[in-house]
C-alpha cells in the first residue's frame, strides 16, 4: 500500500503550554506503526549552536536586534533539518517552537513548502497551572546558575515577550488549536489533503497516561476506631505499609508523586520520597483531600447511626448524592477531584510512571473517571489499604489491574 503523503506539524503556543508534551504524544503514537516522527526543537538547536547563556530574558527581548537575528538562524536552523528529515525517509516532522508571530509562520510557510502544514495551536489559560509548569522548567540546566526566585522571573519575562508578539493563527490553513489541560479541540479547521489527520485529531483528545499507580493510604489512626474526617496519622502497621509500598517500588522510576495535603497520604509518600531524594518531584494537592464530612468530623460510622440516624438513612438511600451538613458529597467534590487528575497529568508530562496517594472515596471518584461506573455505584467501589491499582490509558491501551504491594 503506498504511503500517505508526508507532513509538518507546528507547534503554537507560549512557552509552558504543553507543545513538547503534545508533540512526544504524537511521536510515540505514531512511531507504534512504523510512522517515522522527527521532533525538530528550537530550543534544543539553540542550546547546541551557543552552549550556555540563552536562559536569560534579553535573549528574547524583540527589540533587542542582534538575539532576534539570532533567533531566527536558530528556526532557520532548524526548517532545514526538519525538511532533511522529510526529505530522506521521514514521514512527519514536528516543529516544537513557539510559532507565535505571523512573520515567523510566514517563513516557515516559505522555506517548508514540499508537504501541508498542520498548526497546532496550543492554549492553556489556567494561572495556577502556569506557575506549576514554569516551577516545574526552572529545573531546567540551563538555569543552574540561577537561585529558583531569579528563574521563575527570568522565565516569566520570557513568556512575556512571547505574549507581546503574539499574533493568533488565523491566518494559516490548516489549524487545530488545543485547550491542553482539558484535551479538548477549541476550534478547527483542516482541508481534507492533510495526511493522518484522523488519528492525530483522536490523539489529541485521547489520555496519555502510561501508568498511574493509584495507592490509597495504609491504616490510620482513625481507620482503626472506624471515625471519618480529621487528620490522624498512620498506625505502625500503616508505617509498616508505607515501607513496604516503596519496597515494592524499587526500581521503578517515579519522577512524580502526588499526594493530598492531608497527614496521612503525606506520611505514607515519605519513604518513597526518602529513598528517590533528587529523581522525584512531590506535590500536595488540596483537591486529592479525603471527602469534607462537615456536621460528622471525628465521629464512627456507630456513632453516626446513633446520634443522627435521619442523615445516616438519608445517605445509605442516595450515597453518591448525598451532601455531609458544612461538607461535601461524591457528587460535589467531583469538579475538584477531577481537576486535581488533569493538574497531575499536565505536571507529569510525559513521565512513564506517575503515583498519586489519595483516600478511600477521593480514589473511588479518580477510578470513575477513567471506569465509567454508573454514578450510584461509585460510592461503593472497593478501595482497599494493601494494593493498589495499576491504571494505563493511551489510544492504544486500558489497563486496570488491582496489584498487591
Ligand atoms: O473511613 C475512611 C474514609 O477515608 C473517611 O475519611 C471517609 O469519610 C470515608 O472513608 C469515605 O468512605 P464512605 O463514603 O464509604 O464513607
Amino acid at each position: 500500500m503506498a504511503r500517505p503523503r508526508k507532513l509538518y506539524i507546528a507547534m503554537v503556543g507560549l512557552p509552558a503550554m504543553g507543545k513538547s508534551t503534545i508533540a512526544a504524544k504524537i511521536k510515540e503514537n505514531l512511531e507504534k506503526d512504523d510512522i517515522k516522527v522527527g521532533i525538530f526543537n528550537n530550543g534544543d538547536v539553540r542550546r547546541r549552536m551557543i552552549p550556555g547563556n540563552t536562559s536569560h530574558p534579553g535573549f528574547y527581548d524583540p527589540s533587542n536586534a542582534q538575539a532576534v537575528a539570532l533567533r531566527e538562524r536558530i528556526a532557520a536552523v532548524n526548517f532545514a533539518e526538519a525538511k532533511a528529515f522529510l526529505s530522506a525517509d521521514g514521514d512527519i516532522a514536528i516543529l516544537d517552537a513557539t510559532n507565535v508571530s505571523r512573520k515567523r509562520r510566514e517563513t516557515l510557510r516559505e522555506q517548508l513548502p514540499n508537504h501541508p502544514v498542520l498548526f497546532v495551536e496550543c492554549i492553556n489559560d489556567d494561572p495556577e497551572l502556569l506557575a506549576l509548569s514554569v516551577a516545574r522548567k526552572t529545573r531546567l540546566p540551563e538555569f543552574a546558575d540561577l537561585s529558583e526566585a531569579e528563574a521563575k522571573a527570568s522565565f516569566v519575562t520570557r513568556i512575556g515577550y512571547y505574549r507581546h508578539i503574539y499574533e493568533p493563527p488565523h491566518e494559516v490553513r490548516d489549524l487545530v488549536r488545543l485547550d491542553t489541560l482539558n484535551n479538548r479541540i477549541l476550534a478547527e479547521h483542516v482541508s481534507g489533503d492533510v495526511p493522518y489527520y484522523g488519528r492525530i485529531r483522536d490523539l489529541l483528545m485521547s489520555d496519555w497516561i502510561k501508568n498511574l499507580f493509584l495507592v490509597r493510604h495504609a491504616e490510620s489512626e482513625y481507620n482503626v476506631k472506624d471515625r471519618v474526617g480529621g487528620n490522624a496519622s498512620l498506625t505502625e502497621k500503616g508505617r509498616r505499609q508505607a515501607w513496604a509500598l516503596s519496597r515494592h517500588f524499587i526500581g521503578t522510576p517515579l519522577p512524580y508523586i502526588f499526594t493530598s495535603t492531608l497527614t496521612r497520604t503525606l506520611e505514607m509518600a515519605e519513604p518513597l520520597l526518602e529513598t528517590r531524594k533528587g529523581t522525584t518531584i512531590h506535590h500536595a494537592f488540596p483537591e486529592f483531600d479525603e471527602i469534607a464530612v462537615g456536621a460528622c468530623e471525628g465521629m464512627s460510622y456507630a456513632e453516626i447511626e446513633r446520634d443522627m440516624p435521619d442523615l445516616f438513612a438519608a445517605r445509605a438511600r442516595n450515597k453518591y448524592n448525598f451532601v455531609y451538613p458544612g461538607g461535601e458529597g461524591y457528587a460535589t467534590m467531583a469538579g475538584r477531584v477531577y481537576r486535581g487528575i488533569k493538574k497531575a497529568i499536565y505536571l507529569s508530562g510525559n513521565s512513564e510512571h506517575i503515583m498519586i496517594i489519595g483516600h478511600q472515596a477521593v480514589n473511588r471518584m479518580i477510578l470513575s473517571d477513567f471506569l465509567f461506573r454508573r454514578a450510584e455505584d461509585v460510592p461503593y467501589i472497593f478501595i482497599p489499604q494493601d494494593k493498589y491499582f495499576h491504571i494505563v490509558s493511551t489510544q492504544t491501551k486500558k489497563l486496570f489491574e488491582l496489584r498487591k504491594y
